[in-house]
């Protein structure tokens, strides 16, 4: 049984640090993509504080994600590329990180209590795989330390985990 330590949270480096080494535990011997995210997002639903969703989208076709493991309510099932934060990161490649979600004109509103929202693209030899998505009933609850620790979370899973 995989039981998570408890994490530091006044040093966010070393916080990190321990999450990416119980990620790598976690997801070790195990290739699949749906379970390797079901526990990613367990795993950060757990442990990162003041969170209301963490999980999965992937680009199932090139112009659409579709969602995948979370924890959290219920959420909007497709995303165009492009739209919203998440269709965003897939769209420039890059992390999105969103302090008050409000003042985002393109926001998707899954659950009204998000005020604040981090997105990072999963990408494997250049192609964009789908994304990591974090909110928060925080306003700017991410910082560039959440940021970092994160895209290595992202890269974690996309070396242990075959293409969906
Ligand atoms: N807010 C996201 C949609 C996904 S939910 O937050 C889970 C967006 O704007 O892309």
């Amino acid at each position: 049984m995989f039981e998570a330590k408890a994490l530091k949270v006044d040093d966010k480096a070393a916080f990190y640090r321990e999450l990416a080494h119980q990620l790598e535990g976690l997801l070790s011997g195990e290739r699949d993509a749906i379970a390797n995210a079901a526990n990613t997002a367990a795993l950060l639903f757990t442990t990162l504080p003041d969170l209301n969703w963490a999980g999965f989208y992937f680009l199932r076709s090139p112009d659409e994600l579709v969602l995948g493991p979370f924890q959290g309510k219920p959420a909007c099932v497709r995303i165009a590329v492009g739209r919203g934060v998440c269709g965003g990161a897939v769209a420039q490649r890059r992390t999105m990180l969103v302090e008050d979600v409000h003042a985002f004109a393109d926001h998707i509103a899954c659950d009204a209590a998000s005020r604040s929202e981090l997105v990072v693209p999963l990408i494997r030899d250049n192609r964009v795989l789908g994304v990591i998505d974090l909110d928060s009933p925080l306003p700017a609850r991410f910082d560039s330390d959440d940021q970092r620790g994160i895209e290595a979370v992202a890269e974690i899973y996309v070396k242990a985990s075959a293409d969906l």
